[in-house]
């Protein structure tokens, strides 16, 4: 077979120029934004109020910060705003500045690229296949030594899917605020699971200066072109250095407007949910006779699946599946993950039925 790089999740452009196809002929299953799109209520009042980029927008941006807070039942004081969560991962480990870094894994790689450009010695807690890849706490806190000076978790964990509720994550937090650990918990993909409110940790920031809750608006709401993402904190050091390093007016008019009305938008919100829920279960049912795949348990809108007999590889289901323009990701790039998981999210019904039969077509090949 003819080597193939390997592609992140957003690299739709690069693929479409490898393969020769067209993006618009491409159906990103890599890239975990929900499949509903934007809100058409946000759609229209986009359009009846273009006319914000004439202005500058609020430098404070009190009102969003009032929603946010509104929408994850915090104080508006404790959010802050990045362009995207991306940037408030690496605002907030420049305000860390680690020397070692502990990172539970496999997970989303911005973590320890950011870590590494400080000089951090980043170490990965693995999270193990024979427990489903579900966080064990005791033994992550055996690792949470004096010497480590920040702990990143992302939950939902991506690509795992894997998921900690807040009643396990207690005692977690306990121990990293009795030994000096700063907590980075990125719950980018906690929107799309049921009752977060109390899976979530955000209930406990406010006891817990030590640990921070990025989130955003790429995925469940369907927006990642507008980069808008938020932390919850009430670390008021943290919030200080960070609005030192954020640049006036960083959040554009448009990205502060469509924050404010999304979290707004009980429409849409339940419609998503409503959608995923009831896709996620189908496509189990619909691959559930499949014996050489496994499903890893799921509550977020992605699925993290292992291939189970040796003579299939994800790097060559990626290849016969984006032949038919289903792009899907290989996670051989994650640290411990070796060619033998891929993930994929949910996207139209439709489309899912595509990749349902393509996958059920390279499994019985
Ligand atoms: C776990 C996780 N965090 C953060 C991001 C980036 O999100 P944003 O678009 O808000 O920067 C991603 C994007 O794939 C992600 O998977």
């Amino acid at each position: 077979m003819k080597e193939v790089v390997d592609f992140h999740g957003s690299d739709i452009e690069k693929v479409a120029k490898y393969f020769n196809l067209k993006e618009e002929d491409i159906h990103n299953f890599s890239s975990n934004v929900n499949p509903l799109g934007l809100s058409t209520a946000l759609e229209e009042k986009l359009k009846e109020n273009i006319h914000l980029v004439t202005s500058y927008p609020d430098p404070d941006y009190t009102k969003l910060k009032e929603n946010i807070a509104s929408y994850t039942g915090t104080s508006s004081d404790y959010v802050l705003l990045g362009n995207g969560s991306t940037e408030l991962i690496a605002h907030y480990i420049d305000y860390v500045n680690p020397k070692k870094a502990l990172i539970v894994g496999p997970t989303y790689s911005e973590y320890e690229k950011k870590a590494k450009t400080l000089d951090c010695e980043v170490h990965y807690y693995p999270l193990c296949k024979d427990n489903d890849f579900i966080l064990d706490i005791s033994a992550l806190i055996a690792e949470c030594n004096e010497e480590i000076d920040l702990l990143v978790l992302c939950n939902p964990n991506n690509p795992t899917a894997s998921l900690t509720s807040s009643n396990k994550l207690l005692p977690l937090l306990d121990h990293c605020k009795a030994h000096g650990i700063y907590l980075l918990i990125d719950e980018t993909y906690m929107d799309f699971v049921d009752n977060q409110e109390i899976i979530s940790a955000l209930p406990l920031i406010k006891t817990y200066t030590n640990c921070i809750i990025l989130r955003g608006f790429s995925k469940f709401f369907g927006a990642p072109g507008i980069r808008l993402g938020y932390g919850i904190t009430s670390d008021m050091n943290c919030h200080r250095n960070l609005s030192m390093q954020r640049h006036h007016w960083s959040i554009n008019s448009l990205a502060a407007f469509a924050g404010k009305e999304l979290m707004n938008d009980r429409t849409f919100i339940n419609l998503s949910k409503e959608f995923i829920t009831k896709e996620r279960l189908r496509i189990l049912d619909e691959l559930s006779n499949e014996n050489d795949i496994k499903f890893y348990p799921n509550e977020a809108n992605f699925f993290f699946v292992e291939l189970l007999n040796k003579k299939h590889s994800s790097k060559e289901l990626f290849i016969t599946l984006i032949k038919d323009g289903l792009m899907i990701r290989d996670t051989a790039t994650f640290p411990f993950l070796h060619g033998e998981y891929f993930r994929f999210c949910i996207l139209s019904r439709e489309e899912n039925d595509m990749l349902i039969d393509g996958i059920r077509r390279y499994l019985n090949s």
